[in-house]
This record gives structure tokens, sequence and C-alpha cells, in this order.
């Protein structure tokens, strides 16, 4: 297998710090581009100082919501109100309060299944792209953030499962997940998250230590294999980091 391709790594304090850092990123990709943007969300509980920060007058005035869109790269496949549900909370934090309804761009669940899901989904990324291929000089995202899990999963792309294998399909279901919560998942596929200017990892807290040191070492986990087009940026606390890392 190839050996992945390099990325920049930051170090910052702690998870206040690493909020800041990565609004500011999201921002500067946003205000790079002058026409419609398009973010990628991410799930789990990393990113929540984050969107709160994006909740703050500081942020939520400074972010153009006329023009930017919002999507997730993976789903629990749990109705939109269930606690679980990754858009869930990214809605209640801040983009119910500031964007335009038809910016918000959830994983349908109210669907039969994972894949119908999958597909529903592929089809709305392919429409708002304007097109069924990726063009390598136009990502279809500003920005993609993506967590890791303690498994070296990121996305719903899981080690060793076939979704991580997927070359062709931008979004696929997953029936059963690999970790916590143990329901099915919908994730978008290491090609459709590469399709990005940058892609920000966010890894904080001393209980990630662990999965980061197997990333360090160069591991074949989906953490390792999910690289942007563009920019790869792993912004990670000093907890995460422990002593494998040194950074401001
Ligand atoms: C999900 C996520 C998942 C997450 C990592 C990290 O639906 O759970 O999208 O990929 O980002 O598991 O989760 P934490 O941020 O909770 O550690």
């Amino acid at each position: 297998m190839p050996s992945p391709a390099p990325v920049s790594w930051i170090v910052v304090a702690d998870p206040a710090a690493l909020a800041l850092a990565a609004a500011q990123r999201l921002l500067a990709r946003i205000d790079a581009n002058a026409g419609r943007a398009a973010i990628g969300l991410a799930g789990g509980s990393s990113p929540k100082q984050l969107y709160q920060l994006l909740a703050s007058d500081a942020y939520s005035k400074r972010i153009p919501w006329d023009r930017v869109h919002w999507f997730i790269g993976d789903e629990r496949f749990v109705p939109a109100g269930d606690a679980r549900n990754n858009m869930l909370m990214a809605r209640e934090i801040f983009l119910g309060r500031f964007a335009p309804r038809d910016h918000i761009h959830p994983i349908p669940t109210d669907v039969a299944d994972p894949d119908e899901s999958a597909n529903r989904y592929e089809r709305e990324l392919k429409s708002f792209y304007g097109a069924d291929d990726f063009d390598p000089a136009r990502p279809l995202f500003d920005l993609v953030l993506v967590g890791v899990g303690p498994d070296g999963h990121t996305a719903s792309l899981f080690p060793n499962y076939p979704a991580i294998a997927e070359t062709n399909r931008w979004v696929v279901g997953v029936p059963k997940a690999h970790v916590e919560p143990f329901v099915p998942r919908v994730t978008l596929t290491l090609p459709a998250l590469a399709s990005c200017h940058e892609m920000l990892f966010e890894i904080a807290g001393e209980e990630k230590h662990a999965i980061l040191t197997r990333l360090l070492a160069g591991e074949n986990l989906p953490a390792n294999r999910a690289r942007s087009i563009g920019k790869t940026v792993f912004l990670v606390d000093r907890a995460a980091a422990g002593g494998d890392l040194r950074g401001g």
C-alpha cells in the first residue's frame, strides 16, 4: 500500500485552543472562496466546542451564512431528532440558529435503510456539485472536518470494513458499527472526503493518545487513509499528543 501522503500537524494547548484554531481555519477557507462554500461537518463529541464557538457573536457575525452550505461526513442511522444523530448536535448548537434551512444538508434517516439513505445523499451531493465525477481542480468541499475513533476509524469508515475500500461510490451504508453507538451508519467514502481544499482532523484528550501514537507510526488505519487532495491538517491538543509531538 502506498505510504500516506504528508500531512501538517498542529499541536495546541487544550480543547479550547483547538476549537479556536479550527474556527479560524474554517473561516479562512470560507473567505478564500468568494462564491458558494461547502463545509463537511463531523459527528462525535470532538467538534462540539467548535460548534459552540461558531454560535458565539464573535464568529456567527463573521460567517457569510447566505453563501455557506453545511453537509455531514457521516451519520448514525437514527431519526433526525434522536440524541445520537450527528446533524442534530450541529443544528442544536449553531446551524438551527443561523443557517438558512435549505443550506443544511443532513443525511436522511427517514428512509427504508442505510443504503437508500446513502443513495439519496450521493444524489444530493452530485446535484450540489453539478457533476457525477470529481474534478481534482474543483474540490466539492472547502473544508471537511473529521475526528478519529479509538479504533482509528474516521467518519464511519471502520478498519477492515468494505466501506473503506470503496473507490466509486460517494456515500455508502454501513450495516453495523465497530464502536458505540452500535447503530447502522451512513458515511462518505474516501474519494468523497478527499474532494476538499482542506481536511481538518480534530483530536483532543488523553484518551486519544494511544490511537494517535498508532497513527504516527503509520499504521494502515482509516484515519491514515483519509487524505485531502488539497491540504490535510491534524489539529491535536497536548493531552492527545503526549510526548509524541511538540508544538505551541
Ligand atoms: C461518529 C463520528 C466519528 C467520530 C469519531 C470521534 O459518528 O461517531 O463521525 O467518526 O468523529 O468516532 O468521536 P469523538 O469525537 O466522540 O471522539
